[in-house]
C-alpha cells in the first residue's frame, strides 16, 4: 500500500466512527424521551429522571442492562402476540441504537438536534371532567419502606342514571402511587360490607392486597403508570347509578418518607344516553374442574374455558393473579378448533405492572367460540416472590400468601362494524390554548405554539408579503408590520414569540 493509501485509510476510519455512532442529542433523547421520561422526571414514579444528557449518561450501561433484560420499558404483555392502548417497548433497532452510544462513549453531540423535552400533563389529558370523584380524606402512607394495598369507598354522588364515555385516574402523589383497580356497586349490601370494613380500622379505607374483601365483581377501571385514561367507543360505555359507589384499591410503593395521597377519578358523561352498557365476564377456579390447589416446590397450570353462546365485543382484558404468577395465555378457539383468536399473552407476570389492557380496536369473538385461559404459577425456590420459605401449598385467598386465578373481560353484544370502531373522539387536541389569541381552540388541551394574537396586523403580512418580511430581519420587520412584540419576525405574535421574550428578558429562578 502506498502512503497516499494508508493516509486515506487512517483518516477514513475515524470519519465513518463519526458518522456511526449515535450522539445523545439527535439519536438517544427521542428514544428515552418517548419511552422512559413519561415516568422518569421530576414528580414521577421512578426513582430517577431521565432527561438531561448528565442523567441518561451517568445511568449508561445500566441503562442497557435494563432494557436488554425487558424489565423497561415496563410493559407485560407481549406485543408480539396483541396490541393494547399505550403499549411500550423499544424496537430491535432502538435498542440498538442505545446499546451503540453506550459503546461509541456516550457522545453528547449537537445541542440543537435534541428534540425537546415533552410536555407532560400532571393533570387530565382528554379535557375537562364533568364529574371528578376524589378519595375523601387523604390518606398517610408511611415511611416503613413496606407496600400497602388499600381499598377506598367513594361515593358517585350522581342523583340520576348517568353514562360514562371515559374515566381518567389522577395519582395525586406519583412518589408513591404504584398501581389501582377500581370496581363499581350499587347493591346496597355490598356498601354495607365495606363501609363494616372501613369503619373497623382507623386510617381512611381498608387494607386489601389481592381481593377487595366483599364480593364485588363489575370492573370499573384500572391504572397503572403511564397507561392511558379508559375510553370507550362512541355509543358504548359505563352506566352508574345513584346510591352506587366505586371501590379504589390503590397500590402504595415502599417509602422512606411519609407521604400522603388523596387520588382523584375524572369521570366524562354524555347526555345521550346509550344501549350498549359494557358487562364484565369473570373467568375462575369455576372455569376449570380441578381444585385450584398449588402444591408446593412446583409448577403448575390451570386451563379455564367459557363458551361464547353469542357474539360479542371484547374491549379490555384484565388478568390477575398474586405473587406465584408466572404467566398468562389467553385465546378463543372455533368449535372446529380451526381458528384462534389471540387476546393476550403474559410471558413473565410482574403483580406491579398488571393492569387492564384495552385492544387498539374492538375484538370481535364468534358465537360458537371458546375462551381460553392458562394461568401458570411457580410456587418453588426459583420464584424470588414466592412469600413462602421454604415454599408451601397455596390456595385461593386475598393476602399475600393466597393466590388467585381471575380474567375479568369487558364486552358488550356485538354489531357489524364494532371491530373498526376507534377511540379517536377523546384524543389530546393540540392547537391554541390562550383565550385571548384569535384562534382560541377551546377544545384544545396540549398548547402547539399556534397562537395569533390581534394586537398585530395581519394586514401587514399581506402588504409586505411573506417572502420579503422574513428577510427584513426581526427588528425591520417589527417595524414594518407594526408589531412590537414580534420577536422572531414572522409577522406574527404568537406563543413562540412570548417564549422568545422570556428568553431574552425574563429571570431564571434557582
Ligand atoms: C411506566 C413507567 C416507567 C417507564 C416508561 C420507564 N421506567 Fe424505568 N423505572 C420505573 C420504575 C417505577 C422504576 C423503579 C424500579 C421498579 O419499580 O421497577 C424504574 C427503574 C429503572 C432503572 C433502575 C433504577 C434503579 O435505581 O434501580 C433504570 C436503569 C430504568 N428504570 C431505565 C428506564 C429506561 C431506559 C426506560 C425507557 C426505555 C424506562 N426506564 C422506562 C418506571 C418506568
Amino acid at each position: 500500500m502506498n502512503r497516499l493509501g494508508l493516509l486515506i485509510l487512517i483518516t477514513a476510519i475515524p470519519f465513518d466512527f463519526v458518522a456511526q455512532t449515535p450522539t445523545f442529542h439527535e439519536d438517544v433523547a427521542p428514544i428515552i424521551f418517548g419511552q422512559c421520561s413519561s415516568c422518569h422526571h421530576e414528580g414521577a414514579l421512578a426513582p430517577m429522571n431521565l432527561i438531561t444528557y448528565n442523567e441518561v449518561a451517568m445511568y449508561g450501561s445500566y441503562i442497557v442492562e435494563v432494557i436488554q433484560s425487558g424489565d423497561m420499558p415496563p410493559w407485560i404483555s407481549d406485543h408480539n402476540y396483541t396490541h393494547f392502548r399505550g403499549e411500550r417497548f423499544l424496537t430491535e433497532s432502538e435498542k440498538q441504537v442505545l446499546v451503540d452510544w453506550v459503546d461509541g462513549g456516550k457522545l453528547e453531540g449537537d445541542l440543537a438536534s435534541n428534540p425537546g423535552v415533552p410536555y407532560f400533563p400532571t393533570g387530565s389529558v382528554i379535557g375537562i371532567p364533568d364529574l371528578v370523584l376524589s378519595m375523601v380524606e387523604p390518606f398517610e402512607h408511611s415511611d416503613d419502606y413496606e407496600d400497602q394495598y388499600q381499598i377506598f369507598l367513594i361515593p358517585t354522588g350522581v342523583t340520576e342514571t348517568t353514562y360514562v364515555t371515559a374515566i381518567e385516574v389522577i395519582p395525586n402523589n406519583m412518589a408513591i402511587a404504584h398501581h389501582s383497580i377500581i370496581r363499581y356497586t350499587h347493591d346496597p349490601a355490598v356498601i354495607a360490607e365495606a363501609q363494616a370494613l372501613d369503619a373497623a380500622t382507623p386510617e381512611p379505607g381498608y387494607p386489601g392486597f389481592g381481593g377487595f374483601g366483599v364480593s364485588i365483581d363489575e370492573g370499573f377501571s384500572g391504572w397503572v403508570p403511564g397507561s392511558p385514561p379508559t375510553e370507550y367507543p362512541e355509543g358504548m360505555g359505563k352506566i352508574i347509578e345513584p346510591g352506587s359507589y366505586l371501590l379504589v384499591q390503590m397500590h402504595y410503593g415502599p417509602s422512606t418518607s411519609v407521604h400522603s395521597d388523596q387520588t382523584s377519578i375524572n369521570i366524562f358523561t354524555t347526555d345521550i344516553p346509550f344501549t350498549r352498557e359494557l358487562s364484565t365476564a369473570t373467568m375462575s377456579p369455576y372455569n376449570f374442574s380441578e381444585p385450584f390447589y398449588i402444591p408446593a416446590n412446583q409448577i403448575v397450570d390451570f386451563h379455564a374455558i367459557i363458551d361464547i353462546p353469542i357474539d360479542l365485543t371484547i374491549l379490555s382484558v384484565t388478568p390477575h393473579m398474586h405473587l406465584l404468577g408466572k404467566s398468562w395465555l389467553v385465546y378463543a378457539t372455533s368449535a372446529n378448533n380451526e381458528d384462534t383468536i389471540p387476546i393476550i399473552s403474559i410471558p413473565e407476570w410482574d403483580f406491579d405492572w398488571q393492569g387492564k389492557f384495552t385492544f387498539t380496536s374492538p375484538m370481535h369473538v364468534p358465537a360458537g367460540y371458546k375462551i381460553h385461559a392458562i394461568g401458570e404459577y411457580d410456587n418453588t425456590v426459583d420464584n424470588p416472590n414466592n412469600p413462602n420459605s421454604p415454599p408451601q401449598w397455596l390456595t385461593w385467598g386475598e393476602a399475600t400468601t393466597d393466590e388467585m386465578f381471575v380474567v375479568f373481560l369487558e364486552y358488550t353484544v356485538y354489531q357489524p362494524g364494532d371491530e373498526n370502531l376507534t377511540y379517536t373522539n377523546y384524543s389530546v387536541t393540540d392547537g391554541c390554548t390562550y383565550s385571548a389569541a384569535v384562534n382560541y381552540n377551546p377544545e384544545a388541551i396540549t398548547d402547539d405554539g399556534s397562537c395569533v394574537f390581534d394586537e398585530c396586523d395581519l394586514q401587514s403580512e399581506f402588504d409586505i408579503g411573506f417572502n420579503t418580511g422574513y428577510d427584513l430581519g426581526f427588528a425591520a420587520a417589527q417595524a414594518a408590520a407594526g408589531c412590537p412584540g414580534d420577536f422572531d419576525g414572522d409577522l406574527m405574535i404568537t406563543t413562540l414569540d412570548l417564549l422568545d421574550f422570556l428568553t431574552l428578558y425574563g429571570t431564571q429562578c434557582e
